[in-house]
């Protein structure tokens, strides 16, 4: 049977799992590198980053791979993680923000153009991980609902959905826009290949990579890097 925690017990849980966080979270490390690689974060002036943790992903980004001004904010349920972020990320200029996303985001319509949710989507149950993504959308310029007149076609779009995969429309949705590229994070190989097989008439599959995160289990993570084919 599998239970999903309610918001008072996912926050207690990370309240005490902050700590582990610092020393055991290498394991996100080898998808987390590859997204920040792959993920064309160069081009990103404002970034939201949902259950952002102890900011390992934040300080990487900042750093190494967003323009100078580009400005980033976390979201995180538990103040703990939120402490180290606040210890690892420069004072000023980075704001760290308490929120739960099952209960919505508290950012205004078109307020940034990235929004990143790694290892979160998988801890949500179906209808809170839609909600987040509902949210992302929401908090997304308007051409990600494609309801402006004049349309301006994002060039990248990253997808890291549960094991289910996408959702049908989201396939044809990220088809309609054609983006340039798109990479896609996903912890089941067959929903990724099912995926694919309707993607590949838009895009050419450029890299596909598996990360066995868990050894000797059955799961393995797998990154595809696609290219708009015409
Ligand atoms: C698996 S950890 C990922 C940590 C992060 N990538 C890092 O490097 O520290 C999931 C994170 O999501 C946060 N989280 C879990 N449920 C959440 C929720 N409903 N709303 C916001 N954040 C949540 C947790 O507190 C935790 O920091």
């Amino acid at each position: 049977m599998v239970r999903t925690l309610n918001s008072t017990e996912a926050r207690a849980y990370y309240e005490r799992f902050a700590q582990n966080q610092e020393s055991q979270g290498w394991y996100e490390d080898a998808a987390l590198d590859w997204l920040a690689r792959h993920g064309d974060f160069g081009q990103a002036k404002s970034l939201l980053e949902i259950g952002c943790g102890t900011g390992r992903f934040a300080q990487q980004l900042l750093t190494r791979h967003s323009p100078d001004g580009a400005r980033y904010v976390g979201l995180d349920i538990s103040w703990a993680m939120l402490t180290s972020a606040r210890d690892r990320l420069p004072r000023t200029g980075t704001p760290l923000v308490q929120g739960d996303v099952t209960a919505g985001l508290p950012f205004a319509a078109g307020r940034f153009d990235r929004v990143i949710a790694a290892y979160l989507l998988d801890l949500l149950s179906e209808q809170e991980a839609r909600t987040l993504i509902g949210e992302a959308r929401r908090v997304l310029r308007e051409w990600a609902r494609g309801t402006r007149p004049d349309p301006v076609k994002p060039d990248l779009v990253v997808v890291d959905p549960p094991r289910a995969g996408l959702h049908p429309r989201v396939v044809e949705r990220v088809s309609e826009l054609a983006p340039r590229r798109v990479v896609y994070v996903s912890c089941n190989p067959a929903t990724l290949a099912r995926d694919l097989k309707v993607l590949a008439s838009t895009f050419r599959i450029e890299m596909l990579e598996l990360i066995d995160l868990f050894p000797q289990t059955f799961h393995i993570e797998a990154l595809a890097r696609l290219e708009r084919a015409v």
